[in-house]
């Protein structure tokens, strides 16, 4: 398995996994693949190329087959924090450590941004998988937003994390 930032040539297969994601895991996202799979491809394009936003692929020889992303923030007082979002890894390589490598790939992306202090990121409660990922990759719960996800019928509450970024 090998980790590398996503770029436009990626588009299609990001575009697929991520839809995938939406599909099987509707309370993991807040996105929905419905409103996902109508964005045209120079939206998922555009998610690979923007100056705020950084996608690092797992592959392995069937392709890609896992996701993280980060987004940092545009505004001079919040530049020193930037959101884990669209973490998936496709369900024939998990618990193989695809996951807690490709978090491990993304402090790393962070450390290198000058100034950033901080990593963030929420996760649905009851997600007992990703949230063990995430204590183990060191982060810790801050705070839980109630019925932050509506999925049909049901609404699920979102635990908030954070570790800290050490500069290098
Ligand atoms: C959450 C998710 C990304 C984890 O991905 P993963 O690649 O399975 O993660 P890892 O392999 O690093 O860790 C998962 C488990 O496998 C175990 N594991 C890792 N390598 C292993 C190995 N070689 N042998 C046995 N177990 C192993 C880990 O210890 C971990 O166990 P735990 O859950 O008891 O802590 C994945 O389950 C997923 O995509 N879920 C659906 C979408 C989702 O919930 N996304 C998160 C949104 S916030």
């Amino acid at each position: 398995m090998w980790i590398e930032r996503l770029d436009a040539r990626h588009a299609l297969d990001y575009r697929e996994l991520m839809l995938e994601a939406y599909d099987l895991h509707p309370q993991a996202f807040t996105s929905s693949v419905r409103e996902r799979a109508a964005m045209p491809l120079s939206w998922w394009e555009s998610r690979l190329t923007n100056k705020l936003d950084v996608v690092l692929g797992a592959f392995e020889e069937g392709g890609l087959a896992g996701i993280v992303g980060l987004a940092f923030e545009p505004r001079e007082k919040a530049r020193h924090k930037v959101t884990l979002f669209g973490m998936y890894v496709r369900g024939n390589v998990r618990q193989r450590g695809f996951g807690y490598q490709l978090v491990q790939a993304a402090l790393a992306e962070a450390q290198v941004h000058q100034g950033l202090r901080l990593i963030k990121l929420t996760v649905t409660a009851g997600n007992d998988q990703a949230f063990n990922l995430y204590q183990r990759c060191g982060f810790v719960q801050f705070g839980l937003e109630p019925m932050a996800v509506r999925v049909g019928e049901d609404y699920f509450d979102k635990i908030h994390m954070w570790r800290e970024v050490s500069p290098l």
